[in-house]
């Protein structure tokens, strides 16, 4: 008689990370060892877009790089009706905000998605006087490093150099040394192939979906740059019981029915990794 089984080749290692959101958990596992000797890395995350276990991801870039920059443009204050005696950086930070909006639109390939968002503007509090000082920031997105670094590049250049055209002074941060710059998340074709076959035996075709990419960003993206790495989302939208918000809603629910099915579909991608990887 010949008992059959399968013999699982490696070992399964589950990450629980903290701080994803604060942008430094992902950064700090990795100092941290937790991808030693790791050769592939898979990752769920509910969506309230798809229905309860419809399983979706594709090849290639997912989800956006973030980054945000804060610049501190300085004048000189003044009495608002002798402008000619202050250094205005209300107006040198407006047009910087209007100059930042040219470098998608005018610099970027338009099949390659970016994204500028200038989201503070803050400076002044008296109607009578010229502020010294306006800080403006806001975050910027792309699907590729070459991008995300470039329009980085262009964002100091523009604000610094627009302000300058007013006489002002500038100081661009981008947080660097915070970790909140996170890259692009990048699935493998071979990671994402292997997702989409263990879903499709699992639940069927129809309930596999190749999904668009998103401009909102996860610190996963840094484990996609050292290991080969696929992360999909598993539905958990359900109108009758109302999972229908965003992970970011005080309305977050979900469908719990999806629990038994998602944590089949992560097991059994691991453990035909393991068997399949020849
Ligand atoms: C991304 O680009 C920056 C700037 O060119 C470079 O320093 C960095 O090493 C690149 N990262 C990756 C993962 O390619
Ligand atoms: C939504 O949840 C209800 C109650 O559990 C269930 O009967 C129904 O089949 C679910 N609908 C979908 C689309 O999963």
């Amino acid at each position: 008689m010949i008992n059959k089984f399968w013999v699982l080749q490696g070992t399964v290692i589950l990450l629980f990370q903290p701080a994803e959101e604060a942008g430094n958990g992902a950064k700090r596992m990795i100092g941290d060892g937790a991808l030693e000797d790791v050769e592939a890395i898979f990752a769920v995350h509910v969506s309230h877009e798809h229905p309860t276990a419809i399983i979706g991801s594709r090849p290639g870039p997912l989800l956006a790089g973030c980054g945000f920059f804060r610049a501190v443009i300085s004048g000189r204050k003044g009495l608002a009706g002798d402008p000619h005696n202050s250094v205005d950086p209300i107006l040198a930070a407006s047009a910087a905000v209007i100059s930042l909006q040219g470098i998608v639109s005018r610099e970027s390939n338009p099949l390659d998605s970016q994204v500028v968002s200038v989201t503070s503007f803050n400076g002044g509090n008296n109607l009578n006087m010229i502020p010294d000082t306006v800080v403006i920031g806001g975050t910027f997105r792309a699907f590729s490093n070459a991008s995300f670094y470039n329009l980085l590049q262009r964002i100091q250049e523009v604000v610094v150099e627009q302000a300058s055209v007013f006489r002002c002074s500038t100081t661009v941060d981008f947080f660097e040394k915070d970790s909140t710059i996170y890259p692009p998340t990048v699935n493998d074709d071979h990671m994402y192939e292997h997702v989409k076959k263990v879903a499709t035996d699992l639940l069927g075709p129809t309930n596999f979906r190749v999904v668009p990419p998103m401009m909102g960003a996860e610190d996963f993206s840094f484990y996609t740059e050292i290991v080969p790495a696929a992360f999909y989302y598993i539905g958990v939208r359900n109108e009758t019981l109302g999972s229908i918000h965003t992970g970011h809603s005080p309305y977050f629910m979900i469908d719990e029915d999806v629990l038994p099915i998602g944590a089949a579909v992560h097991a059994s991608i691991a453990e035909r990794y393991l068997n399949e990887r020849g």
